[in-house]
């Protein structure tokens, strides 16, 4: 455990059962942060249908669920496409909680894969507005209220800085998509390289008010975004989806796929002071399949 008592953790698309967001919220508030759940809350036009976002339900669910356990926790319709749903989301928290210490940027479209020559416009759009303009937005309005709450003064070393222990954290959650590319997932890889480079940019320009930010890259969870891309790729493969599976595990070094607690476990860390001299990294949760 990485005893996380007393912040205040931000988790956009956290709002979806199975998801890597429910995990991340989950974990965070199990380590003592007091939560802030957010999503799309209902379905917006063709892009955003009901079966692929986290509805109002299903994140009231959550809520309850992290209630009960013992945790603090509040749920926050934000589409992280507006600036002014971003800054609201941003605005809540620090009402609820007073302050904002750990962004998570785990919102993203993952289910908009065309051929190349097939890729239309708007699916384009709606991939690079959600996974990069929308990081960039709820970054841009924790990131002021961050600097505006200060940076803790933590023991001072020898060179006479602050050892970093506040500030903030911001913490995007990248893909192995960031590091390699794959077919028909143009605008998702794009989508995602561009996330690792903003998360280097931010962390050398925010550094200084003692905020770092890092990417986490999961490979392949196969449960529920993972397991609607199983479904296509096994099929544009032609393949059955047991077989395409089994050559997932097979290519993996750790021989399984990734879980959602994986990529919770490695955001809690890095939430966490433990990781307090890591910034502009992009760690890769892969099992050891991507390993650059
Ligand atoms: N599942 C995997 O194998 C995998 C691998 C690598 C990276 N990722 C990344 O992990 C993150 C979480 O993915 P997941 O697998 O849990 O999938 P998911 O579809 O369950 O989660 C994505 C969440 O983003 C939300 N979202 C979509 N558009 C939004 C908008 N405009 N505003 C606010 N929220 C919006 C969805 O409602 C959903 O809750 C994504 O960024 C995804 O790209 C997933």
């Amino acid at each position: 455990m990485y005893n996380l008592h007393g912040k205040v953790a931000v988790i956009t698309g956290s709002g979806r059962r199975l998801g890597i967001g429910e995990a991340i919220a989950k974990r965070l508030a199990a380590e003592g942060c007091r939560v802030v759940l957010s999503d799309l809350g209902q379905a917006k036009g063709e892009a955003f249908g009901a079966e692929h976002i986290g509805l109002s339900d299903e994140m009231n669910g959550i809520l309850d669920e992290i209630l009960k356990a013992g945790g603090e926790a509040i749920a926050v319709p934000c589409d992280v496409r507006s600036e002014s749903d971003a800054a609201n989301l941003v605005a809540q928290a620090v009402e609820a909680f007073g302050r904002v210490d750990v962004l998570v940027n785990n919102a993203g479209v993952g289910y908009l894969m065309e051929p190349f020559t097939e890729f239309n416009e708007s699916s384009w759009d709606a991939v690079l507005d959600v996974n990069l303009k929308g990081a960039f937005l709820c970054s841009k309005h924790a990131a002021i209220q961050m600097i505006a709450q200060g940076r803790s003064e933590g023991p001072v070393r020898r060179s006479g800085t602050p050892d970093g222990s506040a500030g903030g954290s911001i913490i995007n959650i990248a893909s192995q998509a960031a590091k390699s590319g794959f077919p028909f997932a143009a605008a998702y890889t794009a989508s995602k390289h561009g996330l690792v480079g903003l998360t280097r940019s931010n962390a050398v320009e925010l550094g200084k008010f003692g905020i770092r930010v890092n990417a986490v890259c999961p490979n392949h969870i196969t449960t529920g975004l993972g397991d609607w891309q199983n479904r296509f790729f096994s099929e544009k493969l032609g393949l059955d989806y047991d077989t395409y599976l089994k050559g997932i595990v097979d290519r993996n070094p750790l021989g399984r796929t990734g879980l959602v607690e994986d990529i919770a476990k490695a955001v809690a860390f890095l939430a966490s002071d433990q990781s307090a001299y890591i910034t502009g990294e992009a760690m890769n949760v892969s099992g050891g399949e991507e390993y650059h």
